[in-house]
């Protein structure tokens, strides 16, 4: 199964979505705003990606530009340094279209186990211009595997596409997780779940088990 299509441009993108926008102004000439204040300093919307996963996802949607509501779509803007990962999420509201606009990234996604030969990973590796899909609620991921940063565009099918990292919703959530719960789940010991939950346990969050 072919997942992304090589030499697909930025521009034959642009010129495809205006094609789309002449055809909804012919429906409907009205703008959804008197105007839209753009970001003062262009530099201050590129994602900060001093951080452990050296990457920074942006996500625009309804409650960031309330424009959005009720339209259905959103986007993002992904920044990684050269190793930088977008970990593993999935959203449960939208399927997720990406193009890459610099550098090299490994992206991918696996099925569900519902699917004959589930848990299947589709993955690629996917340079300047080349674009991913990510189907509506599976668990996807994002590496930059080349020496530079890397810049990616994702438009999501929702205005509220929803976000579940799946590390930190299973190591770091609130109220913590039983422990048996993960030691059983995943088949490992303590020492392992508790090695984990250190990572992604929330900074006001003391220790698991003042919970029980
Ligand atoms: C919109 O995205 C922001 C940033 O990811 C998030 O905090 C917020 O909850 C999202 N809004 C909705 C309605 O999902």
């Amino acid at each position: 199964m072919e997942m992304s299509f090589k030499g697909i441009t930025i521009a034959s993108m642009a010129f495809a979505m205006s094609l789309t926008l002449f055809v909804a102004n012919a429906a409907d000439p009205n703008p959804l705003q008197d105007f839209c204040v753009g970001v003062p300093d262009p530099h201050a919307a590129v994602g900060d990606t001093n951080n452990l996963l050296r990457s920074r996802a942006v996500m625009v949607n309804a409650t960031l530009f309330p424009a959005l509501n009720t339209l259905g779509v959103a986007m993002a803007r992904i920044d990684y340094e050269a190793g930088g990962v977008n970990p593993p999420h999935l959203h449960p509201r939208a399927s997720e279209m990406l193009v890459v606009l610099e550098g090299t990234l490994y992206a991918g996604f696996v099925t569900s186990n519902l699917q004959a030969g589930g848990n299947r990973l589709y993955s690629k590796v996917l340079n300047k211009g080349d674009i991913f899909v990510f189907p509506q609620g599976l668990i996807h991921f994002q590496l930059n595997i080349g020496s530079t940063p890397a810049v990616a565009n994702a438009a999501f099918g929702s205005q509220t596409p929803g976000l579940v990292t799946v590390a930190n919703a299973v190591f770091g959530s609130t109220p913590p997780i039983l422990e048996d719960v993960l030691t059983k789940g995943f088949q490992v010991d303590e020492k392992v779940i508790g090695a984990l939950r250190a990572q992604f346990r929330p900074s006001d969050q003391p220790d698991f088990h003042s919970y029980i």
